[in-house]
């Protein structure tokens, strides 16, 4: 495996700010991720690992230690029963597998469509999207176990899921590196209609509708809102949603509700975990002074949807963390609410 020196994380990126990697490698196979942790470690070199690419901010000063991208492919996949289970390469990308498991009629990802980012990074922050979370199908994760140097198969209880949350971005952060994925996904099995924007789509269907055609209108709901990754649209060149939507005590809802009927407002929410709320930070940011294409600088908000954070085209990190922190100032002078960032910072 070759280690290369002073590589650009920018274009890896799909915010596409940031400095370097002062070395970097990526790795096809489990021994090739082995023998790139073996060299961080004889060099005490901070480590990284990247995958698609879809979920970061880099610093400008980029990272100084090594930056790992996993390129470990190939899916496989077995029956039983109505179940099939596939066994997902860390590298393979996102969409790709999406793609591949409803043709084959299989549910439980169909709604996860038009994601970017490669498999290895869907367990790390739980992804999640119109009502379903990679948690429901994750079966288990193989991981290289940095901390007792060896291989382990974590099954689903074991990587604590939580909204936007595992054991990989908290308690155990930086000790795993994820190298393959295990779902369970239900052959032949109906799709999920859960969430507004999908009912509200099929509403007028005669018939109900199939694996395939909740996965295309996923699709064209992300695209409208500058969340599917379009060649040539300058509202992708974003992170995502920037800020995770708050989770809310059933006290800190009751006051939040009521500090926005006494502005005539009414703030969207949803039920959470028990006694909690999850309210919209999009609408929170819209209402703290914010309209969708503000631009401060060349950091703006997309025109499509405002919890999406966008690089005009020259922006540095810099001005992405300046804008994130104006947000969060007025969304606390505004709501008391202090907004949490969704996507990885790197080298900060
Ligand atoms: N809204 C606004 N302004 C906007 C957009 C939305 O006020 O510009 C309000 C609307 O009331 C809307 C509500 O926010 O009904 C919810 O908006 P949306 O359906 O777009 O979803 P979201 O809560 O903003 C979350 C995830 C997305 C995921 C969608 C769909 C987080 C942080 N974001 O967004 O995930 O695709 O739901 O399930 O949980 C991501 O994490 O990067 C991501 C894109």
């Amino acid at each position: 495996m070759t280690i290369q020196e002073h590589i650009p994380l920018a274009p890896l990126t799909t915010l596409q700010v940031g400095g370097a990697a002062r070395y970097f490698a990526a790795a096809a196979s489990e021994d090739e991720v082995r023998e790139a942790a073996q060299f961080a470690n004889s060099k005490q070199l901070p480590l990284f690992i990247l995958g698609g690419g879809s979920n970061l901010v880099v610093a400008d000063s980029g990272w100084p230690g090594l930056v790992l991208k996993i390129a470990i492919g190939s899916v496989t996949s077995q029956q039983e029963e109505d179940t099939v289970s596939f066994d997902v390469g860390a590298g393979v990308d996102w969409d790709d597998f999406v793609t591949q498991a409803v043709a084959g009629n299989c549910a439980g990802l169909e709604c996860l469509s038009g994601i970017p980012g490669s498999v290895g990074g869907t367990p790390v922050q739980n992804v999640g999207a119109y009502g379903q979370e990679v948690s429901d199908t994750i079966s288990s994760v193989r991981a290289l176990d940095l901390k007792q140097d060896r291989i382990v198969v974590l099954p689903n209880q074991d990587c604590a899921f939580a909204y936007r949350a595992s054991i990989f971005n908290t308690t155990e952060r930086g000790r795993y590196i994820i190298l393959r994925v295990s779902y369970r996904l239900q052959q032949d099995g109906v799709p999920s209609l859960k969430y507004a924007d999908l009912k509200k789509h099929f509403s007028a269907w005669a018939k109900p509708p199939s694996l395939a055609d909740v996965r295309d209108a996923v699709r064209q709901i992300r695209l409208r809102k500058g969340m599917l990754i379009v060649p040539g649209d300058d509202d992708c060149r974003s992170a995502g949603s920037f800020f995770k939507n708050p989770v809310l005590s059933e006290i800190q809802f009751q006051d939040l509700r009521l500090r926005a009927e006494s502005r005539g407002l009414k703030i969207p929410s949803y039920p959470a975990l028990a006694a909690q709320h999850k309210v919209s930070a999009a609408w929170l940011v819209e209402h703290s002074g914010f309209s969708k294409g503000y631009a401060l600088g060349p950091a703006r908000i997309s025109s499509k949807h405002a919890l999406a954070l966008v690089n005009s085209g020259q922006a540095s990190a810099a001005d992405l963390v300046r804008l994130k922190q104006q947000i969060q100032n007025k969304v606390e002078e505004h709501w008391g609410i202090m907004l949490d960032p969704e996507p990885v910072f790197v080298g900060f």
